[in-house]
């Protein structure tokens, strides 16, 4: 058999594999939401709940590792970090890190939960457009890698690297060293379908704008002057950019790494961050496109990125989480309205608010499930399904075709594994729910384990100013504090 047939049968062969998964995680998610309701997590007093498949989650990190293995030279240097943005729960980055995955952060409260789920600094990547100086202080006294954003960013290490040490006594000139520094561009190859999400456009406010005037020249002697810049970063993401416009970005960092490489004469740079940005199919439950497409599409595209010359970073988060997250909702009461049934549920936009802002971008499936979490039968039927929030566009579907849901039964949003449930927008003084995870126990039962306690209103009273209740009534009173 020629090359082409062998390459078509390994292609279905890879198809059928792939459609096997999606319909065994379809399945697994099935199970959970029953087992959710007999075992108590999901009812009456707990009307929402978020579910994270671990089993899919170990799966699409298997999945990442391997897609890159296949395309890297023996030997590559290659940390896969989660951009923890995407799920940022500790138990979450923990068990990515025990399948090998380190963790992308962007804010000190994202630092923190790394470190509390055990990542190693040499594990940890620091981007943010904000960084304070005490933030990089901190990432370089750590060790974590730094990718400074613009100049003023580079400024700062300067004068960090200048001092010789990260408390800026000239005392740990060692512990600065650790930390691998890069610098992020914006290679201004264009936007997707969703302007929110589009970060290589010509305006995006991150990163050093390449195309500008003067910029690459710029890039290209800042590195000259820092003999301690190292990495090159970029990340054309997230939804709705087509593979090929991320891979077009990618190319054009790897240019210029050749390119500031051949100008100091020497390979300074040694390792590439491409950033994440891998797209979700939210329309089925097939998990496309796949990190082996994308990684055989880089490959072809920029063939020496994987040589072995270049240390590399991925940063991908939704694509790692999404299909394995489930928000399950009760139906509090099913009504009609102008001809429509609407059904009244727990999740709304406290879950879901990019959905509810922005259906248009962000449609969501749901599945319909009955009073004791089994699939729900019967003919679809065109209905609106709603939150609880007390505005009318708070509304996770509408005109979504599904059996029709009656008081009692549960509505699943599914896909909401990234940037949803973990993403708790606190419009109402809506509690943020539980979330659990599940896998198969010994016992063939599915076993669940609490990845985040629901907030209790006592945790709502506390977070609201509930401890300076008189602050602002004595306020300013002569006498009074
Ligand atoms: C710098 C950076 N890296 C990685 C990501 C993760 O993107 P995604 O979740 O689409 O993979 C983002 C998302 O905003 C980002 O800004």
């Amino acid at each position: 058999m020629g090359t082409d047939g062998e390459g078509t049968e390994n292609a279905v062969g890879e198809a059928a594999g792939i459609e096997a998964h999606d319909g065994r995680r379809a399945a697994r998610r099935d199970e959970a939401v029953r087992a959710a309701v007999e075992q108590g997590l999901l009812g009456p007093d707990s009307p929402v709940v978020g579910l994270l498949d671990v089993t899919g989650i170990r799966e699409s990190a298997a999945a990442l590792r391997a897609a890159f293995d296949a395309v890297t030279a023996p030997g590559t240097p290659v940390l896969h970090a989660f951009a923890v943005k995407a799920c940022p729960l500790v138990p979450v980055l923990r068990l990515l890190r025990e399948e090998g995955i380190g963790a992308e952060v962007a804010s000190p409260g994202e630092l923190a939960l790394a470190r509390a789920a055990g990542l190693r600094p040499e594990a940890t990547v620091l981007d943010s457009p904000a960084k304070t100086p005490a933030e990089l202080r901190q990432a370089l006294a750590l060790g974590i890698a730094v990718n400074a954003d613009n100049p003023q960013e580079l400024e700062r290490l300067d004068a960090l690297m200048r001092a010789g040490g990260p408390d800026g006594t000239g005392g740990t000139p060692a512990a600065t060293r650790r930390s691998p520094l890069g610098l992020r561009v914006n290679p201004q190859v264009g936007g997707g379908s969703i302007g929110a999400t589009s970060t290589a456009t010509p305006t995006s406010k991150f990163g050093v704008a390449l195309r500008d005037p003067g910029a690459r020249a710029w890039v290209v002697q800042a590195y000259r002057d820092r003999p301690w810049l190292t990495r090159l970063h970029t990340h054309t993401g997230s939804q709705g950019i087509p593979l090929s416009l991320m891979a077009q970005g990618v190319a054009e960092a790897y240019a210029l790494a050749e390119e500031i490489n051949e100008a100091v004469g020497r390979r300074q740079i040694d390792t590439l961050d491409l950033g994440g940005g891998l797209p979700v199919n939210f329309a089925s439950d097939a998990a496309t496109p796949t990190y082996a497409q994308y990684a055989r599409l880089l490959a072809e595209a920029v063939p020496g990125l994987f040589d072995g010359r270049y240390g590399l970073v991925t940063e991908f988060g939704r694509s790692l989480l999404a299909k394995h997250g489930t928000i399950v909702a009760r139906v509090e009461y099913a009504k009609s309205a102008g001809g429509r049934p609407v059904a009244i549920t727990h999740a709304g936009v406290q879950v879901a608010a990019r959905t509810v802002y922005m259906p248009g971008s962000w449609p969501l499936r749901i599945a319909a499930y009955d009073a004791k979490g089994r699939p729900k039968e019967g003919p679809d039927v065109t209905q609106d399904v709603a939150g609880p929030a007390c505005f009318s566009g708070d509304l996770l579907a509408e005109r979504a075709s599904l059996p029709l849901l009656e008081q009692g039964d549960h509505a699943a949003a599914l896909d909401t594994g990234a940037y949803y449930f973990a993403h708790h927008y606190s419009y109402n003084s809506l509690a943020r729910p539980g979330v659990y995870g599940f896998a198969a126990g010994t016992d063939g039962e599915v076993a669940f384990a609490t990845v985040r306690e629901p907030q209790s209103v006592e945790e709502i009273v506390a977070e609201s100013g509930g401890a300076h209740a008189t602050a602002l009534t004595t306020l300013g009173e002569p006498g009074r504090r």
